[in-house]
């Protein structure tokens, strides 16, 4: 089953590039010159209407799920132009948030199958609001239970810690997003820009697993310390999250996901020549913001990892001593996508090396069925 891989989490790191492929098969639609013409999503083509008259979006899940929820908000935001919250399932229930008739509440989750999202999506149905699933098994329960929905053909994911599903959950909603947008002539372009952009994506995250032995020595360097802080923002803000979370429940490290428009705000008292720090800071709306936290880090002797586009000749001279990962550059909404490999392989290997087993983590089920 693991074929040439060692675990279950390193192949399913490695199918990436397949699993985008499957979840886009069929659903992006190319013209005769194989360049992407349309989006078509079989499952949701009877409820784009009542979804684009909805009074807001909410984007709903828990972990991994929660946080893809995360990176694709501002590109919902900008194709939609309805607002978009998000909701972590578990205080959905906690707080008896206020759903309305007039909601869409789109539930994202690997099994289909999690307590806490389950509930939200029968609290939301019982208030009447439009729910769609975006889920990676078929039959499961949130696939059954929401009105229409999207699953991602990513194929099994055995390993605990989820991967490839966080990618090619954002592929699927990104194509949600381009969906509900085919009328906007005004957004003709940027829509063609993305669409062009995810024809691509597969390629640069194999590009990307490239990387893999440079990930091993860094593992090697870091395995040792007790915690790391990771920076991001805008589009990123989620790959800070989402790499942080793989580190802690994988390798057994604790590590911080930190948007770092906050860092003022108390997470720079922790940075001193210790601290091992990854920034990231690809090439798009928030670079120069990025580059203002890199020299602020700096200047505290923060020891600094950047990931940075491979085309980007600035970041190592703002910080000449720092570990700079390159990884190719995509259309910026879709740049978590590929921003989140190094990370992967990081944590991966951090976990090898600290001899934990990353498939069957300490306390952590798959499927989290209870609440
Ligand atoms: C469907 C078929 C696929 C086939 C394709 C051909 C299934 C599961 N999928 O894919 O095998 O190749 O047509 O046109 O038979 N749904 C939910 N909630 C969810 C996810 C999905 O209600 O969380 C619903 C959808 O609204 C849809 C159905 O399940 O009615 C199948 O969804 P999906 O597999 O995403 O649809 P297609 O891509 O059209
Ligand atoms: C992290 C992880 C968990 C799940 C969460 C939701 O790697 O696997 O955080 O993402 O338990 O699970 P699903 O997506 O199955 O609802």
């Amino acid at each position: 089953m693991k074929g040439e891989f060692d675990h279950f989490m390193q192949k399913e790191i490695f199918e990436q590039p397949e699993a985008i492929s499957s979840t886009m098969r069929g659903r992006l639609v190319l013209d005769v010159l194989g360049a992407a013409e349309r989006v078509m999503l079989g499952g949701m083509s009877q409820f784009a209407a009542t979804i684009r008259r909805s009074r807001r979006i909410i984007l709903c899940g828990c972990g991994t799920s929660y946080n893809s929820a995360i990176a694709i908000r501002q590109l919902f935001e900008e194709l939609t132009e309805l607002p978009v919250t998000l909701e972590l399932a578990s205080d959905v229930l906690d707080r008896r948030c206020p759903f309305f008739r007039d909601d869409t509440c789109i539930f994202i989750s690997q099994s289909g199958e999690t307590a806490d999202t389950l509930k939200a999506l029968e609290y939301a149905k019982a208030k009447g609001a439009l729910c769609v699933g975006i889920v990676n098994t078929v039959g499961s329960a949130i696939s059954r239970a929401t009105d229409c929905g999207v699953h991602i053909n990513a194929g099994a994911e055995i390993g605990v810690a989820s991967t490839k599903a966080y990618t090619c959950q954002i592929v699927a909603m990104v194509l949600v997003a381009l969906s509900l947008s085919e009328d906007s002539r005004s957004k003709h372009t940027r829509r063609d820009d993305i669409m062009q952009g995810l024809l691509k994506l597969p390629g640069c995250v194999k590009e990307c697993l490239k990387m893999d032995a440079i990930l091993l020595e860094l593992a090697q360097e870091l395995k040792e310390e007790h915690s790391l802080l990771i920076f991001g923002r805008g589009f990123n803000y989620a790959t800070a999250l989402e790499g942080a979370l793989k580190v802690k429940e994988v390798a057994l490290v604790h590590s911080e996901g930190i948007l770092a428009g906050e860092m003022k705000h108390g997470p720079l008292a922790l940075v001193d020549k210790h601290m091992p720090i990854i920034v990231v800071c690809t090439n798009d709306g928030s670079y120069e913001k990025q580059q203002s936290v890199v020299q602020q880090l700096k200047a505290r002797d923060g020891r600094l990892i950047l990931i940075v586009s491979d085309d980007d000749t600035e970041m190592e001279k703002t910080a000449p001593d720092a570990v700079i990962l390159r990884v190719p550059k995509v259309e910026d909404c879709l740049q978590a996508v590929v921003n989140i490999v190094p990370l992967q392989l990081l944590s991966y290997h951090l976990t090898v090396l600290r001899g934990h087993n990353c498939d069957q983590p300490r306390n952590l089920a798959k499927s989290v069925t209870v609440e």
